[in-house]
């Protein structure tokens, strides 16, 4: 397989990997390199002291110092000593694909790759990383070999690999806690790295040198999820999701273990023009995929979160089939696609919460006709959008999950919503002999458990929108049905969570959560105090910071969340909700930094109309932006939703203007925030 050290260190040169030998006194400590394309990113790996460390450089300055890799099996124990590099192997690539759909049309995936074999006593081991542009990747193969010949199962009981902050105390963080009751649903930690605890990716930094990173993983598939566990000041130990027994994962020889990503980049807005996560998939396993749609929805949905409706049957039932008829004339007249409707199956009343068992998947309320309101809407080119609440309890979703699915598809649904609320660890999962267990609904037996899902929804030509999911890790690229999820804390906290979502929430949310992919935040509440501007729960932003989020968090479904009637009285700001489409020829992140305020503009990927969508904090500010994006041999009139003089998301949330201007790609114009305010823009081609 591999070439002797010294032949190789001539062959690869070319890619700017250097092998050289340490210290002349210890002979055998080898290092090995990788540089990006474009030469800033520099990973470096030794076994020195007979351990493998890798560290990362950017631009000359640190991001990861020496960090520690290694495995401990039942099987086989700890390996991370005793570790001696033998061989390394170098390729580069420079292409581009096609996404189905996405925030670009085409992506360059850019890299320099070197596997390195390690050799542990008998056993040997791969550890392949990708350098590009922007940022790095790397991960462990352990292949069928002689000294594995005798297991036919792997238990893994701690993944050693760390990763080593500089300067922790002046470095800062941007954090949810890992292993917490709520999964995702937090809100951000903004603190110095040192004071982090354990927190989930993607896990975002500004170090103290300036230089921006993020670490996540990418295609995690039957491997438990990594969080991140702070183990000294700055090193963090990649803590896998174990199971109710306590195992982290259950694999065999030959296993390969997820991406573990780090996004690097100079400024904030770097970060979020990073395509790394998805260039660490594998490309699209369902063939022609054209039957996954983007789309606009509404749904019998924002009345249950603000207590006008229940999910359960009696007298404010919201999933009747003359209220789900209403909601479809009024999607057909305002040009939605889908309707979802919640709460239309048997299962809702009493104490559905962590008591999952309750519901059937196939069978509806009495006053409500799903062969009724699917024809109806069919009529008029809106689609019911499917919901399954499985509350936790996974083996009653999978014993009914192909009658659910097909009974969908035999009504001509093409996506569903799935929900996965229970505690976190509080998972149901029932196994052959009757005996129930708690799992994570982030470690391996639910990572297997939802892609299940998206595999049986696929074969039915179903897309799936995951609630309560597990972290997006970029796999939509290979199953294009994984439509959109949540993991993280939408709308919904404006309902009725304590304490809502603070001004800030949205302008963290675009440089964490979202660099893992789309987000079904369900935007757009026109609304926001239904019981008055002084009522905790209320929605902490201003109408045109409502409509920014259209544009800033990527999803190629897109609720508007509201309740009809509050769209019709605002039919001029309603407009932009109209106009904006979901799927995009390309994003661009022009503006922003983390926790602070952000700026995109994304081009529709049906023709050349430009979109722009800014938010703040609680700080209100101005951004200058430049309009070179546009395309500089057209004009085009700038459509504007913006915050009025006098507005404040806490007194003035309703006051905004809307106006149009001329406009080309060698003007700039100046957004003016208001505290917790946005602006959206549509800029239309003459
Ligand atoms: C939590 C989901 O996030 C929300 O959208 C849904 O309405 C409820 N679960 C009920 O399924
Ligand atoms: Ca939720």
């Amino acid at each position: 397989m591999g070439q002797p050290l010294l032949h190789h260190l001539q062959k690869v040169s070319a890619l700017g990997i250097i092998i050289a030998a340490l210290l002349p006194s210890m002979a055998s400590a080898k290092a090995v390199q990788l540089h990006s394309p474009d030469r800033q990113i520099h990973i470096q790996l030794t076994d020195d002291n007979n351990q493998a460390h890798y560290q990362v450089n950017f631009d000359g300055k640190t991001v990861i110092n020496p960090s520690k890799l290694g495995m401990v099996f039942k099987q086989l124990g700890r390996i991370d000593q005793q570790l001696q590099i033998v061989d390394v192997t170098t390729h580069s690539n420079d292409s581009t694909w096609e996404q189905p759909w996405g925030e670009r049309q085409f992506v360059r995936d850019h890299y320099n790759a070197m596997t390195v074999k390690l050799k542990h006593n008998e056993l040997v081991f791969n550890v392949e990383f990708k350098a590009f542009n922007d940022g790095i990747g790397f991960r462990y193969h352990f292949p069928k070999q002689a000294a594995l010949a005798q297991y036919t199962t792997l238990d893994i009981i701690e993944e050693l690999t760390e990763f080593s902050l500089p300067d922790a105390h002046q470095s800062q963080a941007w954090w949810i806690p890992g292993r917490g009751w709520n999964r995702y649903e937090y809100l951000y930690q903004h603190t110095p790295v040192s004071k982090v605890d354990r927190a989930h990716t993607p896990f975002t930094a500004k170090l103290s040198s300036g230089v921006h990173i993020s670490i996540h993983e990418a295609a995690l598939t039957d491997y438990a999820a990594m969080v991140l566990d702070q183990r000294r000041d700055g090193t963090f130990r990649a803590d896998l999701t174990p199971w109710s027994d306590g195992i982290r994962v259950k694999t065999k020889p030959g296993f390969t273990t997820p991406w573990r990503t780090i996004q690097i980049a100079d400024a904030a807005t770097g970060l979020l023009n990073s395509d790394l996560i998805l260039n660490l998939n594998e490309p699209n396993q369902l063939g022609d995929v054209s039957w996954v749609q983007p789309g606009k929805y509404i749904g019998i949905w924002w009345g249950m979160h603000i207590n006008e409706n229940t999910w359960g049957s009696g007298p404010k039932h919201g999933a009747t089939t003359s209220e789900t008829k209403r909601y479809m004339d009024f999607a057909a007249q305002y040009d939605f696609d889908g309707v979802l409707v919640e709460g239309w199956n048997i299962g809702w009343d009493g104490s559905w919460f962590h008591n999952g068992d309750v519901f059937s998947f196939t069978q509806s309320y009495d006053d409500f006709d799903l062969l009724k309101v699917t024809e109806y809407g069919l009529k008029q080119g809106v689609r019911l959008v499917g919901h399954h609440e499985t509350s936790g309890s996974v083996t009653n979703y999978r014993n009914q999950m192909q009658d659910a699915y097909d009974l969908y598809q035999q009504h001509g649904v093409t996506q569903i919503k799935t929900g996965y609320v229970a505690d976190g660890g509080d998972i149901k999962r029932v196994d052959e002999n009757g005996v129930v267990h708690h799992e994570w609904h982030d470690g391996q037996f639910m990572v297997n458990e939802y892609l299940y899902s998206i595999q049986q929804a696929a074969k039915r030509g179903i897309s799936i929108n995951t609630h309560e999911p597990i972290k997006d890790t970029g796999l939509r690229r290979t199953y294009p049905n994984w439509i959109a999820r949540e993991g993280a804390r939408g709308q919904e906290f404006n309902a009725w969570g304590t304490p809502p979502n603070n001004p800030s929430h949205t302008a963290i949310l675009p440089y964490t959560r979202m660099l893992s992919g789309p987000m079904d935040f369900t935007p757009g509440i026109f609304n926001l105090a239904p019981e008055g501007l002084d009522a905790v729960n209320r929605v902490q932003t201003t109408l045109t910071k409502q409509l920014a989020l259209y544009v800033v968090l990527y999803s190629p479904i897109q609720m508007a969340a509201d309740l009809p009637r509050n769209y019709v009285e605002r039919l001029d700001a309603f407009q932009f909700i109209q106009d904006v489409p979901t799927d995009w020829q390309q994003s661009i992140a022009i503006s922003g930094e983390i926790g602070e305020h952000v700026v995109f503009v994304r081009q529709n990927r049906a023709n050349n109309d430009w979109y722009l969508g800014a938010l703040t904090n609680e700080t209100p500010r101005s951004v200058d932006v430049k309009l070179d994006f546009l395309d500089s041999a057209k004009k085009y009139q700038a459509q504007i939703y913006r915050d009025g003089d006098k507005a404040h998301w806490l007194t003035e949330p309703y006051d905004y203007v809307i106006e149009t201007k001329a406009v080309t790609a060698i003007d700039t114009i100046t957004l003016k925030m208001a505290a917790s305010g946005g602006t959206a823009i549509r800029f239309k081609a003459l």
